[in-house]
């Protein structure tokens, strides 16, 4: 079951995280910002009605992700650069929707492997960098867990879709997803 955090009094500058939580929360609101621009992106550009279902399926999930984190970060604490996230998702998931369902499920078998990655990485900081638990810091450890579990539901059902032989140069977009996806991350937790 989800909570409700558009109790504005959960927002982070009013529960005091440690300036290391917010930074990564945001990297989390960027990404899931990114996430449903890649779906939005794959819906702009495929007609095929399997790969339309799969990315409407994501889609709603991804947005309410996206709205958790939104209901956490003031807005002041969100990136700047959302507008640019926004791009990049769309195209995405717009590049490879050009190309067919193999490049679309490879896609986003690799941004989701980055984030379940991603996610694990701030569970266990939390578990570790904090000695005394608030009932804030424990309920955004169950969010993370919440968010995560249905990033592997994607990651896998992803896999399961794709073929045993995936091109080079499917392969290669996979890696330069992947790499764009740790990129911005370094450069959100920053701005
Ligand atoms: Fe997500
Ligand atoms: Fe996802």
């Amino acid at each position: 079951m989800q909570s409700d955090f558009s109790d504005s009094s959960f927002r982070a500058s009013a529960v005091t995280l440690p300036p290391w939580l917010i930074a990564e929360l945001r990297t989390d609101h960027a990404g899931e910002t990114g996430a449903v621009f890649i779906y939005k992106g794959i819906l702009a550009v495929s007609r095929c009605e399997k790969i339309q279902n799969f990315a409407l399926r994501h889609l709603e999930t991804e947005q309410k992700h996206l709205q958790r984190f939104d209901a956490i970060l003031e807005p002041g604490v969100k990136s700047r650069l959302l507008p640019l996230w926004r791009l990049a998702g769309f195209l995405t998931g717009a590049i490879p929707a050009i190309f067919g369902a193999q490049a679309v499920y490879h896609t986003i078998e690799s941004v989701e492997a980055f984030v379940e990655t991603h996610y694990q990485q701030q569970i266990e900081r939390l578990k570790t960098d904090v000695i005394v638990s608030s009932p804030a810091l424990i309920e955004i450890k169950r969010i993370l867990r919440e968010c995560q579990e249905d990033e592997i539901e994607h990651l896998e059902e992803s896999k399961a879709k794709l073929s045993d032989k995936i091109g080079f140069v499917t392969r290669c977009w996979g890696h330069m997803v992947g790499f764009g996806s740790s990129a911005a991350v370094r450069i959100v937790r920053l701005i």
